[in-house]
């Protein structure tokens, strides 16, 4: 299967560095036939996720799941630029940036300090400030605002701000302040690193991101800051750690795997961060996160940040327990909602004719010559199957999901960021955090089980004050779970609602989620629960069962089962 998988992949990377799209003739591979069907995943009784690259350590992470020996990852990404031109790329913010400040926040919990106006109030040390000033950042957003002032006082906070409004130096910029106060130099060479903050997010790319971030942010400081995930060469990711480690970002099968290697102990951890912490609480996630938080200081002694753009109501509730009991809960806007810079068009495509509504898109309503567009699916074996279908028809494509290798995954990325590839074929896997300067289209061919995935995913577009465009095609026989949430999310922005939309979602049953029914205020707010039930009801089976996440089981990573449609009721009908 593994061998038939890199067959395919390096298949696809043929075709992109073909100029001018695939070479005329080539007959295209079929992902499902190569991929194999159920009865060969039925082999491997006892993994509960594909495994290309096999599991294990050397893949990122052992999560007991009996698999065999893995093969050991050897790959190392190429050498991070230290330059400073390279680091500070400068950032732009988009036209709506200063509109962010007419957001309303709501800061909940006992004594919030004021908000800061400007990053002069931060109380940030002198090279932190220019290396602020060099990334770009003139004046705070809203969860800068208000973020930066109640961790550098101390307090654990809960933070929900839409997507692409700088939540990453909201949690950066006041860990890094805190420990250089402590000034405890990560000691090159010690066999046992101890990190000061600890940074966990659900995928590698977006650990990567974040670790970048904070690299520029320490740049010229005695700090470092590593990044470890999954699908890396385990020896790399040591001889990285072991110069020193005031910063770890981490994905959780990678993090627990050097806590477990004893490369990493977490006894001095201060802060603990969660990025898009209602994904890590999630299954799957949820028990690694627990997992390393026991390892550190008690949450009395530590400070412990989530951050995300939603937070639904059963998440926060989960989350309490890390949290220090007087945490504040900040929500810019409406909790969950979309982003207004974001223009929404939904249409009603049936699934056998999404294929050439999104080629009729892209040759008219689309330039993808230069503008970039993320094309969301719901599963692996589909975001290969219409990459190549895509190229084909003579569109510069590329994919990424969690069946690809890691190699694959960053070249991916980098050629869709370098313009190289316009358009970047996508699992939910990229669907969360990720930054990528001038994408103009996000298209949902596959409309997500859960409408904060469509907020996150739809978030890649329309980032710090630039305007985007979330196209949808929406299958009404498939989706109608999910329409009535749609509908209500939709209208928290006050976009457009197609007629037939506003109908069909009148009449539509099974409806439970709707994001402003669970997950709009602080739970504390309204008695602590009570929340309604079945989050998992429609079609989260997918998610069940996760092998330890995108850190986790070797090259395959977390994604697996959520899009593999092999264990997932929900998703083995495509
Ligand atoms: N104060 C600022 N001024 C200008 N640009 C900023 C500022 N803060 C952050 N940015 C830039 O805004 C972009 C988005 O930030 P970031 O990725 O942190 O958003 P986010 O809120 O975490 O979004 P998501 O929910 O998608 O993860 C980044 O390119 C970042 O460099
Ligand atoms: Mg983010």
């Amino acid at each position: 299967e593994s061998k038939m998988i890199s067959f395919f992949c390096s298949t696809l990377t043929f075709f992109h560095e073909g100029e001018g799209g695939p070479p005329a003739g080539v007959t295209p591979v079929e992902p499902r036939a190569e991929f194999g069907t159920r009865g060969s995943r039925d082999e491997c009784k006892n993994c509960s996720a594909a495994k290309p690259e096999g599991a294990g350590m050397s893949g990122g992470g052992d999560f007991g799941n009996g698999d065999a020996p893995p093969a050991p990852v050897t790959y190392v990404p190429p050498e991070e630029p230290t330059g400073e031109t390279e680091i500070f790329k400068l950032t732009h913010e988009g036209i709506n940036f200063d509109k962010y400040d007419k957001i309303p926040v709501k800061v909940t919990g006992r004594a919030p300090p004021d908000p800061i106006t400007s990053f002069d109030e931060a109380q940030l040390t002198e090279t932190f400030r220019r290396n602020v000033q060099r990334s770009g950042y003139n004046k705070p957003t809203p969860i800068q605002k208000y973020a930066i002032p109640a961790v550098r006082q101390g307090r654990d906070i809960m933070a929900c701000a839409q997507t692409g409004s700088g939540k990453t130096a909201a949690f950066l910029l006041p860990v890094i302040a805190g420990i250089m106060e402590e000034n405890r130099p990560a000691s090159e060479y010690d066999s046992v690193q101890e990190p000061s903050a600890v940074i966990i997010a659900p995928t590698r790319e977006l650990a990567v991101q974040i670790d970048r971030e904070a690299k520029k942010l320490i740049h010229g400081s005695i700090l470092k800051s590593v990044v470890i995930y999954g699908g890396v060469s385990v020896a790399h990711h040591a001889s990285q750690v072991a110069r020193g480690c005031n910063i770890l970002v981490a994905t959780p099968g990678r993090l627990k795997g050097f806590i477990e290697m004893g490369k990493i102990s977490l006894k001095k951890a201060k802060f603990l961060v969660l990025d898009e912490a209602d994904r890590m609480l999630e299954e799957g996630f949820e028990a690694e996160v627990r997992r390393a938080a026991s390892m550190m200081p008690p949450n009395t002694l530590r400070q412990t940040l989530l951050f995300s753009a939603t937070f639904p109501t059963e998440v926060q509730d989960l989350a309490r327990t890390l949290l220090n009991e007087d945490y504040l809960f900040i929500t810019v806007g409406e909790l969950g909602a979309g982003n207004a810079d974001v223009t929404h068009l939904i249409f009603n495509v049936p699934h056998t004719e999404k294929i050439g509504k999104l080629k009729e898109l892209f040759s008219s309503r689309i330039d993808t010559s230069r503008q970039k567009s993320i094309v969301f699916v719901e599963m692996k074996k589909r975001c290969d199957f219409l990459a190549v279908q895509l190229c084909q028809a003579g569109y510069q494509s590329t994919s990424i999901h969690g069946d690809r290798e890691q190699r694959e995954r960053e070249e991916a990325l980098r050629q869709f960021k370098s313009g190289q590839c316009n358009i970047l074929v996508a699992t939910a896997v990229a669907a969360r955090g990720l930054d990528i300067p001038k994408v103009m289209f996000v298209v949902n061919f596959d409309m997500p089980k859960t409408i904060e995935e469509f907020t996150h995913r739809c978030g890649r577009t329309g980032r710090v004050g630039f305007k985007g465009d979330a196209i949808t095609l929406l299958d009404p026989t498939n989706d109608y779970e999910i329409m009535r949430s749609l509908v209500k999310n939709l209208h928290s922005t006050n976009q457009d609602v197609p007629e037939w939309l506003e109908s069909e979602a009148g009449d539509a049953t099974g409806t439970i989620a709707v994001a402003g029914d669970r997950g709009n205020v602080d739970i504390r707010e309204n008695g602590g629960g009570g929340f309604g039930a079945g989050r998992y009801g429609a079609g989260f089976g997918g998610g069940a069962g996760f092998g330890g996440g995108d850190g986790g089981g070797g090259g395959g990573g977390g994604w697996n089962d959520g899009d593999s449609g092999w264990n997932s009721p929900g998703a083995s009908n495509w």
